[in-house]
């Protein structure tokens, strides 16, 4: 047969979300699943956000501002950058991408750490990059001196998660200093920060703030986690304004939808709810580990709004034992399983079931 798309793409795994409430009724018969399997805060849009949308919508017919002026003006002004620094798109992952196809020819190097984001390899494999990926620590973390040692002349991209996803873990400043230290210049380092609103550890850097001024450095932020817009796609990345111009050429038109932009705008000034919201995960977050901990699982110190159980093997028939207890969890095959943090009695119901499932 004719073969009409890429052979290389045939071994690549395909991304897998997780499993969704209605996947549980559907099989195992279970109306009102708990969801922890995606990484979402659970608590609903932000305050205002609804009624933007619903404003927005009304211009539907029509293409939205493709220079994202509004919103990047929002952000920089929060963020205290230039907006011309500011790019938006579909999601960080999105960005990714185009970080990806700005940087690499065919044959080039994408370099990260794994087990991180499964989308990495999908990007890399995308642009035809190949991935080099560099074993996580015991303790389930980024080797950065390994990071360190593994580039090479064809490292277009190396990719630092900080926090991790799908372990939780962080790198901190020191490491992350002499990391950057160690990178070409021609290298374009992308601090992955999708989780930042819920680090705690005065170590782990702001990666805008402490090196939003090297320039081969990139921020990566969403607004799908604490700021609640999954569900709406707007992501946005920190860049010297001449890496930012080179990644605007390779946009999808129009990416950023105008009602992704009207959202974004209305949820960026409910920030002090942000706050509230992120300070109830954080809380919860330490709670399920310290429960965790106690029924034996090797947790990571988790800086995300997720916490990992490392059950190697046993991470499939875990996760499947939750599912009939009607909790949906996400496994990573032979590896571990990525619980996020729900509402408090989202978190019991879990604990309840990881109880018996362990
Ligand atoms: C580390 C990391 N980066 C980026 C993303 C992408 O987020 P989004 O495309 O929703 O902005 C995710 C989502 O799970 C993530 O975990």
């Amino acid at each position: 047969m004719t073969r009409l798309t890429r052979a290389d793409l045939d071994a690549l795994p395909a991304y897998v979300p997780g499993r969704n409430v209605a996947d549980l009724a559907r099989e195992l018969g279970i109306a009102e699943a708990v969801k922890l399997a995606s990484n979402e805060v659970p608590f609903g849009p932000l305050p205002g956000v609804a009624e933007a949308i619903a404003e927005a919508v009304t211009q539907s017919h029509r293409y939205p501002d493709m220079g994202v002026l509004a919103l990047r003006a929002k952000l920089a002004e929060r963020l205290g950058v230039d907006p011309g620094r500011i790019v938006t798109g579909g999601g960080s992952v999105a960005l990714a991408e185009h970080l990806a196809k700005a940087t690499c020819l065919p044959g080039d190097e994408i370099l990260y750490s794994w087990r991180s984001f499964e989308a990495y390899p999908i990007i890399a494999t995308g642009v035809g990059a190949s991935s080099i990926r560099v074993p996580n620590t015991p303790e389930h973390g980024h080797d950065l001196r390994a990071m360190a040692d593994a580039v090479t002349d064809r490292t277009r991209l190396a990719i630092v998660c900080n926090p991790n996803n799908p372990t939780g873990t962080s790198v901190r400043r020191d490491e992350l200093d002499r990391f950057l230290d160690a990178v070409p210049d021609d290298t374009l380092v992308v601090l992955d920060e999708a989780y930042r609103e819920f680090v705690t550890d005065d170590e782990v850097p702001d990666g805008l703030a402490t090196y939003g001024d090297r320039p081969n450095v990139v921020i990566l932020r969403t607004l799908s986690k604490a700021w609640g817009l999954a569900g709406l796609r707007v992501g946005y990345l920190v860049a010297q304004p001449a890496v930012a111009a080179a990644i605007r050429k390779v946009l999808t038109p129009f990416s950023t939808s105008m009602v992704a932009q009207a959202a974004a705008l209305a949820a960026l000034d409910a920030e002090p709810e942000v706050v509230r919201r992120c300070a109830v995960v954080i809380a919860e977050r330490d709670r399920v580990t310290a429960e965790l901990r106690k029924l034996g699982a090797d947790v990571p110190t988790s800086q995300a709004n997720f916490v990992w159980l490392p059950l190697a093997d046993r991470s499939a028939a875990f996760a499947a034992a939750c599912e009939k207890r009607g909790v949906i969890v996400r496994p990573f095959q032979g590896d571990g399983v990525r619980v996020t943090i729900g509402t408090p009695e989202e978190n019991d119901t879990f604990l309840e079931a990881a109880g018996e499932a362990l």
